[in-house]
């Protein structure tokens, strides 16, 4: 169906009843704004080709006069539809619409991979499914006994909203763009100034690396200092994301059994050294114990006569 003009085609479609009686008159667009209703029903025309390529359409002051409506909300619906390219300016010559059919792909590539999956079931990858499936370990992440979580109904919102408020009202510019690849840098220096007091950690800024969290941290750290294939200690029992992580990047879970004293290696475990050790010393999780001195210089010693990165989830000493 090609339209004569603009309005006759919008006029019995826009919606202006009150709520109690939609649907008495065309109820093709929901009650929505009038500027958004406009947009929505120019938008339908051009993807139908209602409204073919390169037709003129009539100036927002005429549209909106036609359509007894203000001119701010036709330049709604014309902006919205420049912005997102259904439409094209021509300076001095008006509003017309775009060309939007899609690119022509050449004849002579031939699609040797299936799109989908045949069995239509999932399009994900083998790797996007185990993604997937590991991205949780329950539906439930917090209430009583979920270890690790603590009760986040009693987090004080008040003081941290009110603290927010704050720091917002004299917010630098520097913090809503993107920062620097490590973190920004305050940030850095107050982290590494807190370690080298509390935790005698002997570091400085340019070693501190802002993350999301563990998974990004593991993730980051994995892909700077390991290969595919390589393998990683892991505890048995250990955090579900740390198994996860590691799949996802092609690294073998090699599990160690923990007893009270943490991680506890067998012979033939050592006999492999690893390129990791992931290790939660401090407090293992999920079972609490933290790991004895010795088993800490014996995991040091081999990994630095292996040349193994020993990792530490230290997630719950603040
Ligand atoms: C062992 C362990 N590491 C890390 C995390 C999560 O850490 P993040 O907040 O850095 O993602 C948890 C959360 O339960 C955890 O149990």
């Amino acid at each position: 169906m090609r339209i004569a003009s603009l309005s006759d085609y919008l006029l019995p479609r826009v919606n202006r009843a009150p709520a109690s009686q939609e649907g008495a008159r065309i109820p093709r667009v929901p009650r929505a704004p009038v500027n958004r209703q406009i947009y929505q029903l120019i938008r339908e025309a051009i993807l139908a080709q209602t409204l073919p390529a390169g037709l003129q359409l009539p100036s927002s002051r005429d549209l909106a006069g036609e359509l007894g409506t203000s001119r701010n909300t036709v330049t709604y619906a014309y902006e919205q539809l420049l912005a997102e390219g259904y439409l094209e300016s021509r300076a001095g010559a008006g509003t017309f619409v775009a060309d939007t059919a899609p690119d022509q792909i050449p004849e002579t590539v031939e699609r040797t991979v299936p799109l989908t999956d045949p069995s239509g079931k999932s399009e994900l990858s083998a790797r996007g499914a185990m993604l997937t499936r590991q991205a949780g370990v329950s539906d439930k992440q917090w209430g009583a006994f979920m270890p690790g979580i603590p009760d986040v109904t009693q987090f004080p919102s008040k003081v941290w909203s009110r603290l927010q408020n704050k720091h917002w009202r004299r917010s630098q510019a520097e913090m809503l763009t993107y920062g620097p690849g490590a973190g920004y840098g305050p940030l850095r220096e107050a982290i590494a100034e807190y370690l080298r007091i509390s935790r005698s950690v002997n570091c400085n800024a340019s070693q501190v690396l802002i993350t999301t969290g563990i998974h990004q941290s593991l993730d980051t750290v994995v892909k700077l200092l390991g290969e595919h294939g390589d393998s990683a200690w892991i505890e048995d029992p250990c955090y579900w994301g740390t198994r996860s992580v590691l799949n996802s990047l092609g690294i073998e879970s090699v599990p160690i059994p923990v007893d009270q004293e943490g991680m506890r290696m067998r012979l033939a475990n050592l006999r492999r050294p690893p390129r990791f050790i992931c290790t939660t010393p401090s407090h293992q999780y999920p079972l609490g114990m933290v790991m004895s001195l010795s088993r800490r210089r014996m995991l040091l010693e081999y990994a630095a006569t292996h040349k193994v990165w020993i990792i530490e989830d230290d997630y719950d000493s603040e």
